[in-house]
């Protein structure tokens, strides 16, 4: 495909991004009925090129397609699992990135990516308020564990990829920041 024969001039700032990439330093801090867990992980993170999508024959925007698969490092379960799309809009030069996790939750968010010193920096946010960039989630979650906010950091240098993740979850009556935070390597 000539796209992966070029994938800077296709992917834009998402050509980085693909690739395995695996990481030992993961930190989730999740909500309790009594505080939080704070629980380290490990996981990889796998990102491959899609094409593009054409919309309405107006928009084209090159995919990329991720999996997320993490594990608690105390029992080396599955204690989260994510699937979703990056997409870059050449014209605009916004960039989506999408999730789908097993809780029946839904986010599309939106953000820019910048460069500066051959590191990349992507930062995408959804809002439940937005009726684009939000969430989508099912009545019990809308009702127990509603998430209201979405946004991510992440960075790319070389073969080095960091990224904070914080969701804000209203449950057990109150607001709690879900945070995420690991430091991965490209292993392939
Ligand atoms: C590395 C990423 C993540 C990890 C390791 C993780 C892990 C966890 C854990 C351990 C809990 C506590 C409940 C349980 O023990 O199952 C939890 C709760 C929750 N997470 Fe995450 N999470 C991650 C990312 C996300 C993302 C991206 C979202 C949605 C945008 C999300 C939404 C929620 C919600 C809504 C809850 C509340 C449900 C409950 O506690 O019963 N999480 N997560």
């Amino acid at each position: 495909m000539e796209q992966l024969m070029h994938a800077e001039d296709f992917f834009g700032p998402l050509a980085v991004l693909i690739g395995t990439w695996h990481g030992e330093q993961g930190l989730d801090v999740a909500p309790e009925p009594e505080g939080e867990a704070r629980s380290p992980y490990f996981e990889t993170i796998t990102i491959e090129p899609v094409g593009d999508a054409t919309n309405a024959e107006e928009q084209t925007l090159a995919v990329l397609a991720y999996k997320q698969v993490v594990s608690r490092k105390s029992d080396n379960s599955v204690f989260h699992h994510q699937i979703g799309y990056w997409y870059f809009d050449r014209n605009t030069k916004e960039i989506y990135y999408s999730l789908l996790i097993p809780r029946a939750v839904a986010v599309l968010a939106r953000g820019r990516a910048t460069a500066e010193n051959g590191k990349w920096h992507f930062s995408v946010i959804a809002d439940a308020a937005d009726k684009n960039y939000g969430v989508l989630e099912s009545a019990f979650m809308a009702a127990k564990a509603s998430t209201k906010r979405f946004a991510m950091e992440l960075e790319v240098q070389g073969t080095t990829l960091h990224y904070r993740m914080q969701t804000d979850v209203h449950i057990y009556g109150r607001s709690f920041a879900h945070t995420d935070e690991n430091t991965l390597k490209k292993i392939s």
